[in-house]
């Protein structure tokens, strides 16, 4: 292909036309931009400009094939802005080595749309610096987000920000201002123009990326409570799939309403169309994972956050992998009695499960808004809560309406320390917390497995806890290992030792 003219030239150039880059190489030719496309995989090129024909079939094209690095570079306006969504991790780099190699400069720009590890990007801007502006930033939605409108994490460079704001806040998903809803009128070609759109800067290279790390851990436990849920109404209620998909219906137009709850409807609802049964039932019950909610989980650990629902949901992932196992140890191991709900209503059981799992879900979110305060001090990001509240309210898998009661308390109180001490979440789980309680000794007494929401009541009981048993923990350590305690009395940087082995022991030593 010759030089194009500058008529002709494209204004991103889009790297890897996967599922998710497809999608949004077409989100951009939607909001009128003019897209160079390169992938090592022809047909995926060959694929996305025939969808972009179909839907556009009297355009202009609006998406242009490239067959090289060096092709893509000379059919972009200068300076270049490449989006790459290519899989995390090493073929990131190979790409910017392949850029390096095809002449990109230094004022040009990278984003970086996988889920990449928020460390990784923090590693790529300096290694790249000088050579091109690499920038992150994570995209949530899906296939479908990535078309109509997914929820965006940018970081990095804030001069590169200013050239790409105006790009991801045309492609984003937006909100309903007055209600805080997504807009959801969106069809190819008829991208969604008003509205808040979900897009945020978050801070500098790797935060967004860290963002939506933490968006994703949220995600494992909001999904591993739904699925509690589920196999507590099929087997403590005996319900069948298409029954629990018409109370999902319901209460998702409560407070409960969010995407994962409605395309959990929509899963049970299926029939598998080789024998008839409920799809569910014939899907293997081994849960996969891509590896963000693990990172959310590592991350907790190290920075000492109790995320305790995340890391249990993670857990429960791993646990559902053994699966011969599992079928081999349960014609081993005991179960109780069969038994029932304690309370035989199948309406207050139903109702005191949405309660239970309301207020599980406000703990596995107050966990990731916790842990990102902690990582955003730890790295100094000064992240924006009610700002990234916000930009989940749409687009996102985790999009629910609730979202914007977190944005509330956000705004409302820009210090809260944890969402539980928000008043309208301090209200809301006084309210039902009764039913969470019952609802997690009964699934307990049953023998049904509800580690999420167990663990989620466990950490709002170990949160209000005003003494915890972390004293005699501190007094057993100091025993075997002379690790020292502070008083309640004294100053806490004072720590005493007992010489707990000596006959006759003086009984305190002041060790600092
Ligand atoms: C999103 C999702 C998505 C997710 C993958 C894999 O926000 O669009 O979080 O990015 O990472 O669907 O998830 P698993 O770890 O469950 O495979």
């Amino acid at each position: 292909m010759g030089t194009p003219t500058n008529n002709q030239l494209c204004d991103i150039g889009f790297i890897g036309l996967g599922v998710m880059g497809k999608n949004l190489a077409l989100n951009l030719a939607d909001n009128g931009y003019k897209i160079a496309c390169f992938d090592l995989d022809k047909d995926k090129v060959a694929d996305a400009i025939a969808q972009d024909k179909a839907e556009n079939p009297d355009g202009e094209p609006r998406l242009m094939a490239c067959s090289s690095y060096t092709e893509l570079l000379n059919m972009l306006t200068k300076p270049h802005l490449i989006m790459l969504s290519v899989p995390a991790g090493e073929p990131v780099d190979h790409v910017c080595h392949r850029l390096i190699d095809a002449g990109i400069r230094p004022d040009d720009i990278v984003i970086d749309t996988g889920n990449s590890l928020w460390t990784d990007s923090v590693e790529r801007e300096a290694q790249y610096k000088g050579k091109f502006i690499f920038f992150s930033t994570a995209v949530s939605g899906g296939e479908q987000g990535a078309r109509f409108g997914p929820s965006l994490m940018p970081s990095g460079d804030p001069y590169a920000w200013t050239r790409i704001e105006p790009v991801f806040e045309a492609i984003a998903a937006k909100v309903d201002p007055q209600t805080g809803r997504p807009i959801e009128d969106y069809a190819p070609g008829k991208p969604v123009k008003e509205g808040e759109p979900c897009a945020t800067y978050i801070g500098s290279v790797g935060a967004g990326h860290y963002v939506k790390m933490v968006h994703n851990g949220i995600e494992y436990a909001d999904m591993q409570l739904i699925c509690e849920a589920y196999q507590i109404l099929r087997e403590g209620l005996g319900l069948q799939p298409k029954e629990i998909a018409a109370i999902f219906r319901e209460w998702n137009e409560g407070c409960l309403n969010s995407y994962l709850i409605g395309i959990s409807a929509e899963v049970l609802e299926e029939d598998d169309q080789e024998t008839g049964k409920p799809l569910v039932d014939v899907i293997m019950d081994r849960a996969g994972q891509k590896g963000t909610g693990l990172w959310t989980a590592v991350s907790a650990l190290q920075v000492g956050s109790p995320a305790t629902t995340i890391t249990q949901a993670v857990f429960s992932r791993a646990l559902s992998s053994f699966k011969q196992e599992r079928v081999d140890a349960s014609k081993v191991l005991t179960k109780p009695e069969p038994a029932t709900f304690s309370n035989s209503d199948h309406k207050q059981v139903i109702e005191a499960l949405r309660d239970a799992l309301y207020c599980s879900k406000i703990c596995a979110y107050a966990q990731g808004f916790q842990l990102m305060d902690i990582a955003s001090k730890e790295h100094g990001w000064s992240l924006d809560f009610a700002g990234i509240a916000k930009i989940w309210r749409a687009g996102c898998i985790i999009r629910a309406v609730f979202l914007q009661s977190i944005a509330n308390a956000y705004e409302n109180n820009d210090g809260l320390k944890n969402l539980l001490l928000d008043p309208f979440f301090v209200e809301q789980i006084g309210k039902f917390q009764h039913n969470w309680r019952r609802t997690v000794a009964d699934a307990i007494m049953m023998g049904i497995p509800c580690s999420a929401m167990a663990s989620a009541l466990n950490y709002y009981d170990s949160y209000r806890c005003e003494t915890l048993p972390a004293n005699l923990l501190q007094g057993q350590r100091d025993f075997f290992g002379a690790h020292t305690f502070s008083r309640i009395d004294q100053p806490v940087a004072k720590k005493y030792h007992v010489e707990w082995s000596k006959p006759g022991r003086p009984q305190y030593q002041i060790k600092c």
